[in-house]
């Protein structure tokens, strides 16, 4: 079997490279070698694809092209050996169906308000002019929506322990020091009481239990009154028709979690350093805003059409997971040119898709309104992957990014305290902004009914 090209760099260069700069080193290799590349993992070849019609194929030759759990084995210390990116075939179908389900539910009114809540909550706990790390207060925006859709725990000793302890393993994760430790093979063992695989684990052991013992509690005590993921798991038969076990449906708690808690706060805090970074933007997005009025219904923000066009630019020219999840070769198939024997492993590469320049002019450039402008396939633009394994919260997270922003921009008048551009980091999975973006507030908007009443009756 002929692979497409090779970059010439050996393992070692080529993954250095690409930890200093992962975005540079995509743009390298997509010049140099093309859309359709090879790229070693120790000795397994992976095949990256940034061609549109390539990425259909991924997508939609299910019979040739699978999407098998095994491929994802990596992220099971986190996401539980029953989680759904470890699962496939039927049972893959049958619980990502569970969980979009739910996921589709709190895409209403009621919990579009209680994101508005939640924004505003931890909002209004910084202060005027102090400089605060974006990403750091988006994720915790973040992980408490998460919490409370998946579990619909929202205060309570449980509550503050879930928090600390997600919150705690993100900051453990993405620690400088720890990642460059858990690069080298042995620190990745349990060496005992101090080493950093041992605190990992025992970060980890403590989430399970807390989720197992609300599973537990839950399914002893029924309340229909619930309505998170959790409470569906709970209630649905399997596709056997038993109820799933108390194990499985911890397990396919978590995955949500963390993608709501990275995924989604990664994809705001882009998104609100590109708002800052061009007053442009800012200022039409605001006069977008205003025009619904003071306290706006979610759903009509969530129908703004250029802060549709915002969020759709922050997703494309950062999107904040980089590549699909592995697909497998399951018969012999011929993709742009290359017949591939099963047993290849191919990776759809979001990020390189989304700067071709024949596809987006000016790829570099933030600019929203390209979305007016054309009409994207989905194997165009795919910030969410697609085919078997697309995301199952894609929908949500992009009301909830819009109910974030929205919030923000009308609640408060924010700058970023560094004009330079902000760089990306890959963190294992997801890339964030290097910084985490340093954001002041300098102002508040008003709402009307905060106003004296002489200025109010004014406007
Ligand atoms: C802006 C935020 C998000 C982005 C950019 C994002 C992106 C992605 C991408 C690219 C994939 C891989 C798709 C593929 O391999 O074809 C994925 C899968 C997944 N996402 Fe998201 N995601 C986001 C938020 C969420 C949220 C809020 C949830 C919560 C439910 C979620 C849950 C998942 C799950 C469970 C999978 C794996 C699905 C499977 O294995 O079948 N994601 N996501």
């Amino acid at each position: 079997m002929k692979l497409p090209p090779k970059p010439k760099d050996p393992n070692w260069l080529f993954n250095l490279k690409f930890q200093t700069d992962p975005f540079g080193q995509m743009d390298y290799i997509y010049k140099h070698y093309g859309d359709i590349v090879t790229i070693m993992s120790d000795s397994q070849p992976i095949i990256y694809i940034s061609n549109p019609q390539g990425i259909k194929q991924l997508f939609s030759n299910t019979k040739e092209i699978t999407s098998p759990g095994i491929l994802n084995e990596s992220f099971a210390m986190g996401t539980g050996e029953q989680g759904v990116l470890q699962l496939d075939g039927l049972r893959h179908k049958h619980r990502r169906k569970l969980l979009m389900t739910s996921f589709q539910s709190a895409r209403t009114k009621a919990f579009g308000q209680r994101i508005c809540e939640i924004t505003d909550k931890v909002m209004s706990q910084q202060s005027i002019k102090k400089p605060f790390i974006a990403y750091e207060i988006i994720e915790e925006i973040a992980l408490r929506i998460g919490i409370e859709i998946v579990i619909g725990l929202s205060e309570g000793e449980r509550y503050d322990e879930i928090k600390y302890l997600f919150s705690s393993l993100m900051k453990y994760e993405q620690s400088p020091i720890i990642s460059l430790l858990l690069q080298l093979p042995f620190v990745k063992q349990d060496l005992g009481k101090w080493s950093p695989q041992r605190h990992l684990l025992n970060l980890y052991q403590r989430i399970f239990q807390l989720l197992y013992s609300e599973v537990y509690e839950r399914r002893k005590k029924p309340d229909s009154s619930y309505s998170d993921t959790l409470s569906t798991l709970i209630f649905a038969p399997d596709e056997t028709g038993k109820a799933l076990s108390d194990e499985e449906v911890r397990d396919l708690l978590l995955s949500p979690i963390f993608a709501a808690q990275h995924a989604s706060a990664a994809a705001i805090t882009w998104s609100l350093y590109w708002i800052h970074y061009l007053p442009e933007v800012r200022d039409k997005l605001i006069e977008e805003l205003n025009i619904l009025g003071e306290s706006p219904d979610p759903m009509s923000i969530a129908t703004l059409p250029y802060l549709n066009n915002v969020c759709n630019e922050a997703l494309r020219i950062y999107p904040t997971q980089l590549f699909t999840f592995p697909r497998l070769v399951e018969s012999p198939i011929e993709v742009m040119g290359y017949e591939l024997d099963p047993g290849t492993i191919l990776i759809g590469n979001i990020y390189s898709t989304h700067q071709r320049s024949d596809i987006y002019p000016e790829p570099k450039q933030f600019k929203p309104e390209r979305f007016d402008e054309k009409q994207y396939s989905s194997f165009e633009f795919l910030p969410f992957g697609g085919g078997a394994r697309n995301c199952i919260g894609a929908t949500f997270a992009l009301f909830e990014m819009k109910l974030v922003l929205a919030t923000i921009l009308s609640r408060y008048q924010l700058e970023l305290v560094n004009k330079q551009p902000e760089r990306p980091k890959f963190g294992g999975l997801i890339s964030y902004p290097a910084s985490g973006v340093k954001m002041a507030i300098h102002g508040q908007r008003k709402r009307k009914e905060e106003l004296p009443a002489v200025v109010s009756s004014l406007l």
